[in-house]
């Protein structure tokens, strides 16, 4: 039940009006006559004296005033009094004159007044009791003053407000109290003031606030607990913090809302921490924030979102299963960001999809879109339906031309094929850098992903790390890294993989002690050490032909040595250090070599 926002007041055409028409104004009115300078013809019970260059209230006003309007004059105070003989007054338009100050008083006896309208003045000060005497009144204007401060009890007793507008002002403090017995107030908007913190215990004594909008501020945080105690409010609108760049996780607790937006921020992600809680949330807007993605089942604690806008967000990506666990979610507006595609999986029934605004992004037309074609008859694309960026021959087409029979070589996919590897098998050295490359083909671009088995998949930071171009890159290799890595590449229409093995070169201390028997790999039998005769056997002889047999001498010392305890088996030779940068003052090192 938020009230709208009161419209600016537009400006009337400026005096002098033809002197004609004013003689044949003059002698009207109602009730109990109508001052000379006004208009009390247009409108029954209104006494309208608009940009008259008025610099006081004109006397002998109608008793039976309903609607005053002084607004665009020259007024620059009012005395308490001096309106309290129009107790039927229900409208008052004070706005755009020159009041500075307002006495206490100054509106008592309005008993009936329900809007007040005072922006445009250059109020700077609000005493105690300015609006006491003021029992209806329900929506009051203060925008575009100069007021900097509202103290304690700032607002009387405004017990029947409802909506209050403060905006442009030069606000940087409101006290605590200040919005005490403002019991019925729905709507408030702050904005383009100068505060740098909300003024959460100010807004805690607003038992009753339903929509609370935050626009223009140059406010970086809100910390956590900032709106707790509005157990009513439904609607928060946060508007255009450029220094807000992240939402603490508890900084919307306590709040129950069912619309919250959050648009023209710094937001870099989808703030899910401090939302997850937000269960009776419909809408979700965050637009105009630089948000780059939407992962996979982030919203699902809102379990009754109904609709999300995210347009002009910079969004490249929107996971599959994005809008899972979503039963209720049926509008998605992600007009003008930079997504190519948008994947039926990302939603957990497309066909309960009305709305979807997907226009301004650089859509590819292959088979990930065909589910769109197949809807684009049922769903409200709003102003344009999104068009094709690419592949060339549909170039510019929106997804409305399309017929219902495709030509040939439209909507189609190439599944990822794996193009072109680097060896299969690496040796590193123990501490040295490993590199396994691979790409693949198709249409659209697949992705690259690497596999250690059994099952865990290698990600983009760390030791060992998928590079952006789909290398796979070990550093600081250690003996457990040796084994099995898979290159799956995968696109929508299916994926590829090659399997590659990386075997370790254990490296001793280089002030040649004897190699730590405590270091060892499990699932590893004993380690023997390798010198430069051994080397130059294994080159020799090459090395996986080399490791065979030393595993089969292995085998019958192993068989040779049951029963009679533990045995370490130590092979040793001299050395021939295989580092480029040791080979230098080779001689003394040793390199032991693990078995598998
Ligand atoms: C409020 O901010 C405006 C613009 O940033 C500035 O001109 C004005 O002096 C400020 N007012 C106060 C009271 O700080
Ligand atoms: C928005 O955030 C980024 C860092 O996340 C920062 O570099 C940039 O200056 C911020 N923009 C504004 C207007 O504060
Ligand atoms: C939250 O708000 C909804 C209406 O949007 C209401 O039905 C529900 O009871 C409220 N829950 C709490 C805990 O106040
Ligand atoms: C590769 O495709 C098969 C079906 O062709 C599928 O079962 C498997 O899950 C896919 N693997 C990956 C990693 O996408
Ligand atoms: C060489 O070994 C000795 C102990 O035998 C040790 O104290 C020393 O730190 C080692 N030097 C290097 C460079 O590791
Ligand atoms: C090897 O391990 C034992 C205990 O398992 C420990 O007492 C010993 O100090 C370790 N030796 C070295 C060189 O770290």
């Amino acid at each position: 039940m938020a009230a709208a926002a009161v419209a600016p007041k537009q400006a009337w055409p400026p005096w002098p009006w033809p002197p004609l028409l004013l003689l044949l104004l003059l002698p009207t009115g109602s009730g109990g006559g109508c001052p000379a300078v006004c208009d009390c013809t247009s409108q029954p019970r209104a006494v309208l004296c608009a940009h008259r260059r008025l610099e006081a209230v004109p006397g002998g006003l109608p008793l039976d005033t309903e609607l005053l309007d002084l607004s665009g004059n020259r007024l620059w105070g009012l005395q308490q009094g001096m309106l309290s003989r129009l107790g039927l007054l229900r409208e008052l338009d004070l706005s755009y004159n020159q009041l500075s100050s307002l006495e206490p008083g100054a509106f008592q006896g309005l008993r009936s007044l329900l809007t007040l309208r005072l922006q445009g003045n250059r109020l700077r000060i609000m005493g105690p009791g300015v609006f006491s005497g003021l029992p209806a009144l329900t929506v009051l204007d203060l925008r575009l003053n100069q007021i900097v401060l509202f103290l304690d009890g700032a607002f009387g007793d405004l017990g029947s407000l409802q909506q209050l507008e403060v905006g442009d002002n030069h606000l940087v403090f409101v006290a605590p109290g200040a919005f005490a017995g403002l019991a019925k107030l729905s709507a408030l908007t702050l904005e383009r003031c100068n505060l740098s913190t909300v003024p959460g215990p100010a807004l805690a004594r607003l038992p009753e606030l339903v929509s609370l909008r935050l626009r223009e501020l140059d406010i970086g945080r809100l910390p956590a607990g900032a709106l707790q105690g509005l157990g009513q409010l439904r609607e928060l609108e946060i508007h255009h913090w450029p220094a807000l760049e992240a939402l603490e996780p508890g900084s919307l607790a306590g709040l129950n809302l069912s619309s919250l937006a959050i648009t023209r921020c710094n937001l870099s992600s989808v703030p899910f921490q401090a939302l997850h809680h937000l269960s009776f949330l419909r809408v979700l807007d965050l637009s105009q924030n630089p948000i780059s993605a939407i992962p996979a089942r982030g919203l699902s604690p809102l379990v009754r979102l109904q609709e999300l806008r995210l347009s002009g967000a910079g969004l490249t990506s929107i996971a599959a299963q994005a809008f899972h666990g979503l039963p209720a979610f049926h509008r998605l507006d992600v007009a003008d960001n930079a997504l190519q595609t948008l994947e039926e999986t990302a939603f957990p029934s497309p066909e309960k999809l009305v709305a979807l605004k997907l226009s301004g992004n650089p859509l590819t037309c292959d088979c990930r879109l065909l589910w769109l074609l197949r809807l684009r008859r049922r769903l409200d694309f709003g102003a344009s339906p999104p068009a094709c960026a690419g592949p060339r021959h549909v170039q510019g087409k929106s997804l409305g031309e399309f017929s219902d029979i495709l030509p040939p070589g439209h909507f189609t996919c190439q599944p990822a094929l794996i193009q072109k590897s680097g060896p299969r098998w690496v040796i590193a050295e123990e501490g040295g850098r490993a590199v396994f490359s691979c790409s693949g083909d198709g249409d659209p671009a697949p992705t690259v992903s690497w596999l250690r088995p059994p099952g865990a998949w290698l990600g983009r930071a760390g030791r060992v790390r998928v590079l952006e171009d789909g290398t796979l890159e070990i550093r600081s290799v250690q003996l457990r890294d040796r084994g099995a890595y898979v290159c799956v590449v995968s696109n929508v229409a299916g994926n590829d993989s090659l399997r590659t093995w990386l075997e370790v070169i254990q490296v001793e201390p280089p002030n040649g002690t004897l190699f730590d028997p405590n270091i060892t790999t499990p699932g590893v039998p004993g380690p023997f050490l390798l010198d430069s005769r051994g080397v130059a056997m294994v080159l020799a002889v090459g090395f996986l032909p080399f490791l065979t047999s030393v595993t089969l001498c292995f085998g019958l010392i192993a068989l040779w040595s049951k029963g009679k305890g533990r045995v370490k088996h130590h092979v040793t030779f001299d050395f021939v250090a295989p580092r480029p940068t040791v080979e230098k003052n080779s001689g003394g090192n040793r390199v032991t070599a693990k078995l598998f």
